[in-house]
């Protein structure tokens, strides 16, 4: 399932990501593709070690650990610190399936990538094509969000960004471990979730019966975690 979160990032906060990235020093993205992926790659990213790419990723995270609907869609256990790529020229990235296991910079571990996220940093009419396809099981879906929005989805989908022809694309991206490995079950704890939110929101239904809702939520979260 293809989760989009509206407004990660307010205006503002878009308008001073791309004052400095605008600015930055960009390397070939083919630098840190697999060998497979290299062969479809052609696009820029920002050195990740950079002082500027950690404070942007920084300031992400704590979007993202603010958000609840982030929280409830990917249950994160461990976020991949967030990567920048810029698309102009012609700039793609081919059909491809993202690597299922994630050494994190600076670390001993690795991360076992369940959730892949893009975050747009460029308005869609800045630019043409740039369209990420992902492949689903009702077929392939064209995302292309507003600044500041998100797209989740299996990392184990097949996509591809498709050429900018015009303009530039600018973007953010990163994996997410999730606390719940299995697609299915981390999207019915959503929708769970999300239904419980609503009820709540709109009143009405009694205290003890979205006391059971959230109760079914918690048990079926403690049946399914992996800490
Ligand atoms: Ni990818």
């Amino acid at each position: 399932m293809l989760i989009v979160i509206e407004n990660l990032l307010s205006a503002e906060e878009v308008t001073r990501f791309r004052q400095h990235l605008d600015q930055a020093q960009w390397e070939a993205g083919s630098h840190s593709a697999g060998e497979v992926a290299r062969a479809v790659k052609s696009n820029l990213q920002l050195p990740d070690e950079g002082e500027l790419a950690i404070a942007l990723g920084n300031h992400l995270l704590r979007a993202l650990a603010q958000h609840p609907q982030f929280v409830s869609a990917a249950l994160p256990k461990t976020i991949y610190p967030p990567k920048f790529n810029r698309y102009a020229d012609g700039g793609h990235y081919g059909v491809h399936v993202d690597s299922a296991v994630m050494q994190l910079p600076g670390r001993r571990d690795s991360l076992r990538t369940d959730l892949s996220a893009t975050v747009f940093l460029s308005a869609p009419e800045d630019y043409d094509g740039g369209e990420l396809m992902i492949e689903g099981q009702f077929g392939a879906q064209a995302v292309k969000l507003n600044a500041g929005d998100m797209v989740l989805y299996p990392s184990s989908s097949l996509h591809q960004v498709l050429p900018v022809t015009e303009g530039a694309r600018v973007c953010s991206f990163f994996w997410i471990q999730s606390l719940v490995r299995d697609d299915s079950q981390r999207e019915l704890l959503y929708d769970l979730d999300q239904s419980i939110q609503a009820l709540r929101a709109a009143g009405g239904t009694p205290h003890d019966e979205i006391s059971r809702l959230t109760g079914i939520y918690h048990n079926l979260l403690r049946q399914w975690v992996e800490t």
